[in-house]
């Protein structure tokens, strides 16, 4: 268990809840709603509504759960932190490396998408950058067709890396700033999509029926598949989870921080996702990289379009600044714990691991340079299902363990909000496409590999007083489990 007092290597504690629910906000509204909603409209038809309400409702009840956990144990880490107070190494191990396989594709996944806004905006100015800089490398029956390096992508991962290590407060004050540009641009989006609904857009509601199903063009679709990649927009609350050695008041901050930003998400993207499918058929977006702007050009809205797409190109990064920040914590309490290198867990001056932050970014730019954005996206998703399987497991764990324990936030009906969080999740994680949950099956083999072959002898090696059980007994005294 990750140790909040380790002389030398303790976090400034910079923020309050307006700070975190901006944080929240910014790392959950993005990409998804602005993208995914296409990818979502092709897979479910109108009934897209529901699996934005579907994959709203699992992730508000493992949001419940984050909460409560959090609040509990306010140590930067999230689940690979809680899975290890309570679950126990190996468990927890299998969490952080699905939580670095998260935060690293999901920063990826939003910096290919910004790229894709920011390469069309330059494009209606006029600008045009060549196609091999432009994306990443397109083949075809393995030869390369098209793209080469996603260069936009890669300067914005670097741009952004560069703020996390001037210092935790000035990060989160620029957020909170950007985060208002991106609410301005959805709520300009839904007034003017709004007054064209038409029913009749909505018939059939759901033309690929509930389950997962293969259709003859090889993709999955249904209202289930629909919702397990839409799950994407609604992560991200975890983000605060990962900055609680750094909340200024922790139980009540983080409780706020955690619900306040999921339910004022889950509100923001039903209204929206109702605006689109009632405005425009869904089959004329449902395929476009722009799905927003383009229904409303579709509607003759151009500036408004331009307008949206600039939002997206300067209030996307906030995204990319949660997941990023999330990703370096995640690293730094693993290698604090003596299971990643420890020379990685050291703290700059101004209370940020700066060493951990470029490393963590330096990984991304690899993803984000060369990868194509669906591939990612879904497998990211499976890795964060995991975690929020885990926490759920722990908050139940826990209840049962020390129900006595002192709770700053209490799941109201846990046993019936943890059961729904852990079995939407894995229903979530079936219906993702077979590819993506080999591949996620092949990447946890590997971590597992990792685990017996080089993290568990190194900590083994580590000294002795600063071992995992000599601080779990601490724990132990000091919370009485
Ligand atoms: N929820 C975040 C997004 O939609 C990951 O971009």
């Amino acid at each position: 268990m990750p140790d909040a007092d380790a002389g030398g290597h303790r976090l400034a504690r910079t923020l309050s809840w307006p700070h975190l629910v901006a944080l929240g906000v910014g790392a959950i509204v993005g990409t998804g709603i602005l993208t995914l909603i296409g990818v979502g409209a092709d897979r479910a038809g109108p009934a897209v509504i529901l699996s934005f309400a579907i994959a709203g409702a699992i992730c508000a009840c493992a949001a419940l759960a984050y909460a409560e956990m959090a609040t509990m144990m306010p140590v930067s880490g999230s689940a690979y932190t809680y899975s290890y107070a309570v679950l126990g190494e190996v468990i927890a191990w299998v969490v952080g490396w699905s939580l670095l396989a998260e935060y690293t594709l999901v920063v990826a996944t939003v910096a290919v998408g910004w790229s894709g806004y920011a390469v069309g905006f330059l494009t209606g100015l006029g600008i045009h950058l060549p196609d091999a800089l432009a994306h990443g490398p397109i083949f075809s029956q393995g030869a390369l067709v098209e793209g080469g390096v996603n260069v936009p992508a890669l300067l914005i991962v670097a741009l952004v890396a560069g703020v996390l290590t001037l210092g935790t407060r000035e990060s989160a004050t620029v957020n909170a700033v950007l985060v208002v540009v991106k609410m301005v641009a959805l709520a300009i989006f839904v007034v003017v999509a709004l007054p064209y609904f038409d029913a009749a857009n909505l018939h059939p509601f759901s033309p690929f029926g509930f389950g997962k199903t293969a259709s003859p063009d090889g993709a999955e679709r249904g209202v289930m598949a629909a919702a397990a990649i839409i799950f994407f927009a609604f992560y991200g609350f975890d983000a605060i989870s990962t900055a609680a050695e750094e909340a200024k008041n922790p139980g009540r901050d983080l409780a706020i921080g955690i619900v306040g930003s999921m339910v004022a998400c889950v509100a923001i993207y039903m209204i929206v996702a109702v605006a689109a499918v009632g405005a425009l058929s869904f089959t004329r977006f449902a395929d476009s990289p722009e799905p927003l702007a383009l229904i409303l050009r579709e509607l003759g809205r151009r500036h408004v379009a331009t307008f949206l797409a600039a939002s997206a190109v300067v209030a996307l990064p906030t995204v990319i600044l949660a997941f990023l920040y999330g990703q370096s914590r995640i690293f730094f309490v693993m290698a604090r714990d003596r299971l990643l290198p420890a020379s990685l867990a050291t703290v700059s001056r101004r209370g940020t691991p700066v060493r951990i932050t470029l490393f963590t970014a330096a990984v991304v730019m690899v993803f984000a340079g060369f990868l194509p954005i669906d591939a990612i996206a879904a497998l990211a998703n499976a890795g964060t299902l995991t975690a929020f399987v885990a926490v759920s497991v722990c908050m139940l764990v826990m209840r049962r363990r020390a129900p006595e324990m002192k709770r700053p936030f209490r799941t109201p009906l846990p046993w019936v909000v943890g059961l729904a969080a852990i079995g939407g999740c894995l229903y979530l994680f079936a219906s993702l496409p077979q590819r993506t949950q080999i591949w996620f099956l092949c990447w946890n083999l590997l971590g597992l590999a990792v685990y017996f072959l080089y993290a568990q002898r190194l900590r083994e090696a580590g000294d002795p007083e600063r071992s995992y059980e000599h601080r779990v007994r601490r724990r132990h005294r000091r919370w009485r489990w």
